[in-house]
């Protein structure tokens, strides 16, 4: 699981090799394996192939036109509906078990934020909400593009950064 961990890194160049329905399903239904507050919450994905509109998704902003060049985009919502107080972490834990089973798979993935940014004067979440058709209630946690990557920036090295961890108390800096 660690090697899997430390192999995740977002990649952002893709080839043109095909993702079949078979490899998007089987990282979808990692995605679904998730913790959720109250094992409750209403978590969809959306997956897009159509080029128009993957288009529109890399338009967003500046950092989401890598989404472009992939061959499928995985767009991760969450229904809002009754109480959703978690609604946030639990879509952030369905993305991280897309990205990490991904990653297993040899298919590389990148975290694109999409939730509560305003870039332009434009609402993200509104346009992912037009483009795909999702009903006013979905809130959207991000995207992340899904291929076989031409680009791979190297595994994570295991670490924890000085002064980061504590023991029992904040003041005591369990270093190693
Ligand atoms: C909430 C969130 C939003 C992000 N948004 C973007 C983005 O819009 N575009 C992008 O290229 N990377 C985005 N990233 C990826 C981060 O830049 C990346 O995870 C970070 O630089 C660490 O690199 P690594 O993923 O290779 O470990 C986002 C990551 C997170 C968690």
């Amino acid at each position: 699981m660690l090697e899997v961990i430390q192999n995740r890194r977002s990649v952002r160049f893709f080839r043109d090799t095909p993702v079949s329905g078979e490899q998007i399903r089987e990282v979808l239904e990692a995605g679904f394996c998730a913790p959720s507050a109250h094992n409750n919450a209403l978590l969809h994905a959306v997956v897009v192939r159509d080029e128009e509109r993957k288009g529109q998704l890399a338009a967003i902003h500046k950092w989401s036109k890598l989404v472009r060049k992939a061959p499928v985009v995985l767009v991760v919502c969450v229904e809002r509906k009754g109480f959703d107080h978690f609604w946030i972490e639990d879509g952030s834990a369905f993305m991280e078990n897309i990205l990490l089973q991904a990653t297993s798979m040899g298919l590389g993935t990148c975290w694109i934020g999409i939730r509560g940014l305003e870039a332009e004067d434009r609402c993200a979440e509104v346009i992912v909400r037009n483009t795909l058709g999702l009903p006013g209630n979905f809130g959207v946690v991000g995207m992340t593009p899904l291929g076989y990557g031409s680009r791979y920036p190297g595994p994570h090295e295991p670490r924890i950064p000085e002064g980061r961890v504590h023991l029992d108390s904040y003041e005591n800096a369990m270093d190693s």
